[in-house]
C-alpha cells in the first residue's frame, strides 16, 4: 500500500525492480512460442517463476520439404499466436473476458485504425485479434518481450507485429529481444527446473564465454558484464546446426538433421562392420582465431559417400559416417571453446542453441572443463530449452531487456550480438 504514496515514476522504478510479469513471444524460425513469467528481486539475480510456457513446433510440417519454408512458417505463426496466448493467459489465471467488452468499446477509432495498420500484413492475425483478444480485460502483464532478430524475416515480423498490437490494446511497453541472447540466458536455467516453483537465477561470475550453436549461428561470445557482448569468433560459412541438417539430408536421414545424426551415430557401436576408413577433417581446429567453418566438412562427407567402394552396404556406412561427422563437429567446438575460455580467463562457460541438445557435445564439454578449467563453471541448458522457445526470451528480457517505443521496433533478420 505504501508504494501508492510514492511518485508514479519512483513507484514504477521500484516496482520494476521487484516484481514484473512478462509475456514473451518467439517466432524467429519454426517454433511458435509464448511464455508468461514473473520476475521478483534484483535485476541481475532475480527469482523467476514460470506461469506458463507453450511451444508449438512446426518441425513435422517443414520436414516434408527437407527444411524450413519461410512463408509456411509465417502462416503457422499467424494461425497459432492468438490461441497460444489465450491458453497461456488462462493457465496463468489472467484470462478474464469482460461482459461489457470494455476494450472494444474504449479502443478509439484512431487506435482501431492503428491496429489495422500494425496487422495489415498478417491477415490471419488481423481476423483473430478483434474477436479473441479485444474482448479480454487487460491482463496482469507489465511488459511484452518479443524476438526481433536474428531469424527469418517473414516469421519474425509476425511476432513483432503481434507484440505491437498487444502493446497498443493493453497499453504496455515492448522489449525487443535478440534471439541469441535468449539462447545464452537459457543456459542458466537449472536442470532441475520445476515449472510451477520459483527458481533463482544464479549469480554470474564474469567473464563468461558462451558457445551459441544453432541452425543459423555458431558463435563464441565473450560477456564481461550484463549488456556487454562481444562475438570473438563465428562461422565463416555454414552454422553447426546447418551442417548437421545438410549432412543428414545427404544421407537421407530427414529434418532436423541434428537429432537424426546423433541417433545414427549412437548405433555405430552396435553395427558389425569392418573398420571403414572414414576420416573427416576438423576444420580450423588449430587456427589462431576463434572462427569456425563447417562447409568443407559437409563437402568431405559428400566425397566420402561418393568414393565408397562399389557394393558397400549403406546401413553400415551411415552410422559410421554419422559418428565421424558428429565427432568432427564436436572436436572443433570443444577445442575452440576451451581455448577461448583459457585465453580470456573466464569463470563461466555457457552453451546454448539447438545443437547444445547434442549429448556428445554436452559430455565432452563437461569432461574438458572439469579437466582443463577446474575453477570455471559450465552451464548447459535444460534440454527442453535448447531449441527455440519464448521462455528464454522472457529470461533474457528480465536480465537484460530495454523497453522501446513500439514504433521503433521492427524485425531485424541479421541482428548481431553486441550491436
Ligand atoms: O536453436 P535452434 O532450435 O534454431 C535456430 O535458432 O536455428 O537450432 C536448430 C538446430 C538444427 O540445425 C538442428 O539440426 C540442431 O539445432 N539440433 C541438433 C540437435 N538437436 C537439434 N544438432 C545436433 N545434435 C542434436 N541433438
Ligand atoms: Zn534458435
Amino acid at each position: 500500500m505504501g508504494c501508492y504514496l510514492l511518485s508514479p515514476v519512483l513507484f514504477r522504478i521500484i516496482w520494476y525492480g521487484f516484481c514484473m510479469k512478462i509475456l514473451a513471444i518467439e517466432t524467429s524460425c519454426d517454433e511458435t512460442s509464448v511464455a508468461i513469467m514473473e520476475v521478483n528481486g534484483s535485476r541481475h539475480q532475480p527469482t523467476l517463476r514460470v506461469c506458463e510456457h507453450l511451444v508449438a513446433s512446426q518441425v513435422e510440417m517443414h520436414a516434408k520439404f527437407g527444411g524450413v519454408v519461410p512463408n509456411l512458417a509465417k502462416r503457422e505463426h499467424q494461425r497459432l499466436l492468438v490461441p497460444l496466448t489465450l491458453r497461456a493467459l488462462k493457465k496463468a489465471g489472467m484470462h478474464k473476458s469482460s461482459k461489457f467488452k470494455v476494450q472494444s468499446l474504449t479502443l478509439t477509432l484512431k487506435n482501431k485504425n492503428l491496429l489495422q495498420t500494425i496487422l495489415e500484413r498478417e491477415p490471419e492475425l488481423l481476423s483473430q485479434f478483434p474477436k479473441r483478444i479485444l474482448p479480454l480485460d487487460i491482463p496482469d502483464i507489465d511488459v511484452i518481450a518479443v524476438t526481433h532478430g536474428p531469424g527469418l524475416a517473414p516469421a519474425l515480423w509476425v511476432g513483432v507485429n503481434f507484440a505491437k498490437a498487444l502493446a497498443l490494446v493493453w497499453k504496455r511497453p515492448v522489449i525487443p529481444m535478440n534471439h541469441m541472447k535468449g539462447h545464452l540466458y537459457a543456459a542458466f536455467v537449472p536442470e532441475t527446473i520445476h515449472y510451477s516453483a520459483p527458481f533463482q537465477f544464479p549469480r554470474l561470475r564474469f567473464a563468461v564465454i558462451a558457445l551459441l550453436v544453432s541452425g543459423g549461428h555458431t558463435e563464441l561470445v565473450l560477456m564481461k558484464k550484463f549488456g556487454d557482448y562481444k562475438i570473438i569468433g563465428e562461422t565463416l560459412d555454414d552454422a553447426a546446426g546447418e551442417a548437421f541438417d545438410k549432412v543428414a539430408r545427404m544421407m537421407k536421414l530427414g529434418y532436423p538433421g541434428g537429432p537424426a545424426i546423433a541417433t545414427e551415430a549412437a548405433k555405430f557401436k552396435n553395427v558389425k562392420i569392418e573398420r571403414l576408413k572414414i576420416r573427416l577433417p576438423r576444420p580450423m581446429i588449430s587456427s589462431k582465431d576463434y572462427n569456425f567453418s563447417f562447409s568443407g566438412l559437409k563437402t568431405a562427407v559428400l566425397y566420402a559417400l561418393r568414393d565408397l567402394p562399389k557394393g558397400t552396404r549403406m546401413t553400415s556406412v551411415i552410422p559410421a559416417m554419422a559418428k565421424e561427422f558428429q565427432d568432427a563437429v564436436v572436436d572443433v567446438l570443444v577445442a575452440k571453446t576451451i581455448r577461448a575460455a583459457k585465453e580470456y580467463g573466464v569463470k563461466t562457460i555457457a552453451v546454448g542453441g539447438g545443437v547444445s541438445a547434442n549429448h556428445l557435445l554436452r559430455e565432452r564439454l563437461s569432461q574438458e572443463v572439469k579437466k582443463q578449467l577446474p575453477n570455471a563453471k559450465l552451464f548447459l541448458p535444460h534440454v527442453s530449452l535448447t531449441g527455440d522457445n519464448a521462455l528464454m526470451i522472457a529470461i533474457a528480457a528480465a536480465l537484460d531487456g530495454k523497453k522501446k517505443a513500439p514504433n521503433d521496433i521492427g524485425a531485424e533478420a541479421n541482428l548481431r550480438l553486441g550491436n
